[in-house]
């Protein structure tokens, strides 16, 4: 492969990506393709060589610029999403439109441009909540909120161009990712700036109740590379973290790391449909030689660090469009 297209390479696990690719591939050519919604962030790729990486705004469910942008790659790899559960619960048009729709116009665009390979990185929340032991990809599918039905969607329709059309989609199912770069709404970057700040930590359900599988992120964009370059198109891969962690277990490292007492802690209304406990097997992914390597501690110390060290990257964002989904998502949190 010489060029690939990234969509929504601007976000979080789709920036480590890109990060990944081009240091593991001298050769490879890389345009990132964004809209740069509330969650894209040019920062995200301030590192990147721009002698090896184009940027392009643009809109996954736009035809026109999808066509323009992927001409000339040898595949798209889409990590373009709304992604964030609690929005989906508040409204969910741009969720349908990008998770479902996107994706669609991307399996049209491959197919018309005849694009060598199609990957979807997706979720595996679609598989929903499951009480013990794990999900292998054959399993059903039961996504229990709009976000998690909207990617269940669009793997779906990606999957019915490999059947219908031939075209070589492959999908890959990844557990809760961690990280530097992840937008301070999700669980890990909310707690460790806001314990920064002494401000409360809204633990949904005293945190007990549910459990997360961790996978780092860097060895989650090392997944999806080993699936793109190996697996089998028509296939789905799960890619899961082996590290299965309550929400309170992970809030507890988080006041340690950062110094602080669990006084933080405020027990806030349960996030409706809440999913108990995810899980999946990731066998499949193994076999084509993909394991995650970051130790769970070691990873969540150094991914706290990273906040630490860079403020600036997320004092802005908190301050910016963040503030006004926060006082609509959790009220007044004392
Ligand atoms: P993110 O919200 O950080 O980034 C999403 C990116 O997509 C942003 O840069 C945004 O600007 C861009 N985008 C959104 N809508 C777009 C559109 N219509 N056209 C073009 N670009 C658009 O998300 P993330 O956490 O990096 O997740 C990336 C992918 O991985 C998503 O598909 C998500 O479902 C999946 N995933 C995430 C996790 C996780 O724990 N974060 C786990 C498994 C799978
Ligand atoms: P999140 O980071 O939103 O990821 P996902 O919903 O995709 O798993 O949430 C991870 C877990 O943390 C989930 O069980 C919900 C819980 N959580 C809280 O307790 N409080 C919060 O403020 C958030 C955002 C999440």
């Amino acid at each position: 492969m010489k060029k690939i297209m990234v969509t929504g390479g601007a976000g979080f696990i789709g920036s480590a990506f890109v990060r990944w690719e081009l240091a593991q591939h001298p050769d490879l050519h890389i345009v990132t393709f964004d809209k740069l919604t509330y969650a894209g962030n040019l920062d995200n790729l301030k590192d990147v060589d721009p002698a090896r990486h184009t940027f392009i705004q643009g809109d996954i469910a736009d035809r026109e610029a999808v066509l323009a942008a992927a001409e000339g790659c040898d595949a798209i790899v889409n990590f373009a999403a709304e992604s964030h559960v609690d929005r989906s619960i508040l409204g969910a048009d741009e969720f349908l439109e990008t998770n479902v729709r996107g994706v669609y116009n991307l399996a049209e665009s491959a197919k018309t441009l005849g694009t060598a390979r199609l990957l979807l990185v997706s979720t595996d929340e679609v598989y929903g909540s499951i009480e013990s032991g794990s999900f292998s990809e054959t399993d059903r599918l039961n996504p229990r909120n709009p976000y998690s039905a909207a990617k269940a969607g669009g793997d779906m329709i990606g999957l019915s161009y490999f059947s219908t059309f031939g075209l070589p989609v492959l999908v890959t199912r990844g557990s809760n990712t961690y990280g530097p770069y992840q937008y301070p709404e999700k669980v890990l970057p909310l707690f460790v700036t806001n314990a920064v700040d002494d401000e409360p930590l809204p633990l949904y359900q005293g945190g007990e109740h549910n459990v997360r599988d961790w996978l780092y992120v860097d060895d989650h964009a090392r997944g999806i590379d080993c699936v793109l370059r190996l697996g089998t198109p028509g296939e789905i891969y799960n890619l899961a973290g082996g590290n299965e962690r309550e929400n309170i277990t992970l809030t507890r490292r988080i006041l340690e790391l950062t110094g602080k007492d669990e006084s933080l802690i405020k027990l806030v209304p349960d996030r409706p449909g809440h999913d108990r406990r995810y899980s999946i097997d990731a066998t499949k992914a193994h076999a084509l030689g993909w394991k995650p390597e970051m130790d769970w501690n070691e990873g969540v110390a150094q991914t706290v660090r990273w906040y630490q060290d860079n403020e600036w990257w997320w004092r802005k964002i908190k301050s910016g469009e963040f503030r006004a989904y926060y006082a609509r998502q959790y009220g007044t949190v004392k």
